[in-house]
């Protein structure tokens, strides 16, 4: 059984071989990338592709129960581990949020 420490050190492993962990990402998206666009560059090599998860379902976001306001916070704040993304203004949040919320 791996407790809670093991899991999110884990996690924090596996998110340092892929950008890091926590801290922020400096992805910026070039001006006009929509949702898509800017979930494919910034966010599927921890989410997978579709928000399908990328372990299993290890970080799936479609079907989320997070609103389009705390998605935007998580994409500008990061998580515990999940790095924040200063770069993503909060319109640009926005777009990747109502793509989400549309799996
Ligand atoms: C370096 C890997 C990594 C990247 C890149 C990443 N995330 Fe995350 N994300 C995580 C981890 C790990 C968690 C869960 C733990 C936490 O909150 O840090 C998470 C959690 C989330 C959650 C909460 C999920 C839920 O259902 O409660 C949302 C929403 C989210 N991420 C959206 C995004 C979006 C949108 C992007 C792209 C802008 C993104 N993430 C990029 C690692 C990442």
């Amino acid at each position: 059984m791996m407790n809670k420490t093991t899991y999110v050190a884990g996690i924090c492993l596996l998110g340092s071989m892929l950008t890091g962990c926590g801290g922020s990402n400096e992805f910026t998206p070039v001006s006009g990338m929509d949702g898509v666009d800017i979930y494919a560059n910034a966010c599927s090599s921890c989410h997978g592709e579709n928000g399908s998860g990328k372990f299993g379902f290890l970080l799936k976001l479609a079907g989320s129960e997070e609103t389009t306001d705390q998605i935007v916070g998580k994409i500008r704040n990061g998580g515990h581990i999940m790095p924040a993304f200063p770069n993503i203004d909060t319109q640009q949040a926005k777009l990747v949020a109502d793509y989400l919320k549309s799996l």
